[in-house]
C-alpha cells in the first residue's frame, strides 16, 4: 500500500504513520520536525521537512518527495493546528488566516498537485472534527477551519470522480493538542472542554496508535458506505 500522509511527526499522524508501516506500507510524510520512526524504517519512510503553511513552498517539497512516486493508493491530511481557545471577536484576523492556511489551503495545493501531475490516487481521507459542526464557544478559528475542510472535500469529490474522498473527524485522540485543551483551558470559561477532560484517560479517548488503527481499519468502510466528498464521524458509523 503506497500512502502519503501530513503531520506525521507527532500525534495522530504519527500513530497512523506508524500502524501504516507495521502493515508493510510504504509511506511518504511531510510535517515541519519530522517523523523518528524513519532510522527504523528507512527503505520504507520517506520523510520530507516541510512548513505546511509556507503554501508557495509545497509544490517544490512535493515534486522532491514524491520524485519516485508514480500511483497512491491513501492520502492523508492530517496536518492542523488548533488555535487559542477564545471568543472569535478577540481573536486576530491573522492568527485565523494562519489556521485557514495550515488546516485548509494547505490541502487545496496538495490536491491540486496530485491533480496536475496526473498522479492517480485511491483514497483521500482529510482528518476533520465534530468541531466543523459544532461550533462551540471559543473554537472558532479552529471550527471555521474544518467547516472549510469539509466543503473543500465535497468540491474536490466533484473534479476527482476516480478518487474517494472524505471529510473525517476520528474522536477524541490522546495527542498534544489535547495536552492543551485538557491542561491550558478553563473548563468554566469554555464549558466544552470539561467532556474532553472527563475523557482523558479513558477509553472515550484512545492514544494516537490505538487511534491510527482504528481508522485504517474503516478505510473500506468509508470508501464503500459513503459517498466521496461526504462527512463522516466516527461515532455515528
Ligand atoms: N486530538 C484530537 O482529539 C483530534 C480530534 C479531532 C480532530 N483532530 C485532528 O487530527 C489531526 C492531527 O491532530 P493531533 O491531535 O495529532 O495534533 P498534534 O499532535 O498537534 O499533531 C499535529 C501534526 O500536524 C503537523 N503540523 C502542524 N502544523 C504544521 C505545519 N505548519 N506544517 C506541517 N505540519 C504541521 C505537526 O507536525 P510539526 O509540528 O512537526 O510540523 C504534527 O505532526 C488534526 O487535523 C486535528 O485537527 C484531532
Amino acid at each position: 500500500m503506497n500512502v502519503f500522509i501530513t503531520g506525521n511527526s507527532s500525534g495522530l499522524g504519527y500513530g497512523l504513520t506508524e500502524a501504516l508501516l507495521e502493515r508493510d506500507a510504504i509511506v511518504w510524510g511531510m510535517s515541519r520536525t519530522g517523523c523518528d520512526l524513519k532510522p527504523k524504517y528507512d527503505d520504507v519512510l520517506r520523510d520530507r521537512l516541510q512548513d505546511l503553511g509556507s503554501l508557495n513552498s509545497i509544490d517544490e517539497g512535493l515534486d522532491s518527495l514524491l520524485s519516485d512516486c508514480l500511483r497512491l493508493d491513501l492520502v492523508i491530511l492530517n496536518a492542523g493546528i488548533l488555535g487559542r481557545i477564545q471568543e472569535i471577536s478577540n481573536t486576530d484576523v491573522h492568527d485565523l488566516e494562519h489556521i485557514m492556511r495550515v488546516n485548509v489551503w494547505a490541502n487545496k495545493v496538495i490536491l491540486d498537485w496530485f491533480i496536475e501531475r496526473q498522479i492517480p490516487v485511491d483514497q483521500v481521507v482529510a482528518i476533520s472534527s465534530g468541531a466543523a459542526v459544532n461550533m462551540n464557544y471559543g473554537w472558532g478559528g479552529y471550527s471555521l477551519s474544518k467547516a472549510a475542510l469539509n466543503n473543500l472535500v465535497t468540491l474536490y469529490a466533484q473534479e476527482m470522480p476516480d478518487t474517494h474522498l472524505t471529510a473525517f473527524a476520528p474522536g477524541l485522540v490522546d495527542t498534544g493538542m489535547q495536552e492543551y485543551l485538557c491542561g491550558d483551558v478553563d473548563s468554566e470559561e469554555f464549558p466544552s472542554v470539561q467532556k474532553l477532560k472527563d475523557a482523558r484517560g479513558s477509553d472515550d479517548m484512545p492514544s494516537a496508535r490505538e487511534a491510527g488503527d482504528q481508522i485504517i481499519d474503516l478505510l473500506d468502510t468509508l470508501k464503500n458506505d459513503y459517498e466521496s466528498g461526504a462527512f463522516v464521524d466516527i461515532r455515528s458509523m
